[in-house]
């Protein structure tokens, strides 16, 4: 047995015996015969799926898992896949997205602990009654989670084809989030900000870039908690 693996399953042993419960694995019947393997995060051998779930929680940047109970391979990922396409077709293979089981999130949101990011998708709406019943707006504050974003959303037009809004206005003393700190980081498009104005959205096919907007578009958008 390599070392590696020694020391995988002595930190099995801890969980176990610890008891901690940081994620639950659920499995989605609709990805069954998928798998991404393109822009995977980690990749290895895992003889069961309890295993590639542990494999999973010990890895701040997985979202979610694809395990081959065939090949016995586990793929893990940082995108849940609700809104882009799984690329590859194979026998065996399983998809599951885990939540948060720590309390950090409320129920039904994704939870990606590299940057401690709880979230929920929601459907398009007019930008002036965008509701985060649990949360607010998604904000972005810096390029990672620009970059996270532009991921997990990749093919999210073919679901909600409108542009994505996130927090940010501008009444004339700077762009600031809704608690009024003031945005240090942002990624323009050409000749942007336009104005100032109460909504920011990102434009997907311009590469995300931003654009100020009035809240009577049409947007889609993500809640983040808390
Ligand atoms: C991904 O899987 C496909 C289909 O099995 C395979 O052809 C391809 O080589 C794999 N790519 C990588 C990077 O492993
Ligand atoms: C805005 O979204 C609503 C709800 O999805 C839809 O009924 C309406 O047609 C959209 N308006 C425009 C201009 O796209
Ligand atoms: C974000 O993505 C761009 C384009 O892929 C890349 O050049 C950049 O390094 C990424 N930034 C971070 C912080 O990951």
């Amino acid at each position: 047995m390599r070392l590696q693996t020694v020391f995988f399953h002595i930190n099995l042993l801890i969980k176990i015996y610890s008891g901690t419960t940081i994620i639950s694995a659920h499995h989605k019947p609709e990805a069954d015969g998928k798998f991404g393997n393109q822009t995977n995060d980690e990749t290895m051998f895992s003889i069961s799926i309890a295993e590639c779930n542990m494999r999973c929680s010990l890895n701040s940047r997985c979202v979610s898992f694809f395990y081959n109970s065939l090949t016995k391979l586990c793929i893990l990922h940082s995108n849940p896949f609700t809104y882009t396409v799984i690329p590859n077709l194979g026998t065996g293979w399983k998809l599951y997205v885990t939540r948060d089981r720590t309390g950090r999130c409320p129920d039904n949101f994704f939870f990606y602990r590299q940057l401690d990011f709880c979230y929920q998708f929601r459907p398009t709406i007019q930008a002036a009654y965008i509701s985060c019943p649990l949360g607010k707006l998604q904000r972005i504050d810096t390029e990672e989670k620009q970059n996270y974003t532009m991921k997990i959303t990749a093919d999210i037009e073919l679901v909600y084809n409108a542009a994505i809004c996130i927090q940010g206005k501008n009444t004339g003393t700077g762009w600031k989030f809704l608690d009024g700190t003031l945005m240090t980081y942002s990624n323009w498009g050409w000749n942007q900000p336009f104005k100032n104005s109460n909504q920011l959205r990102m434009i997907r096919w311009k590469n995300y870039v931003w654009a100020t907007t009035s809240d009577t578009v049409n947007c889609s958008y993500l809640c983040e908690y808390p």
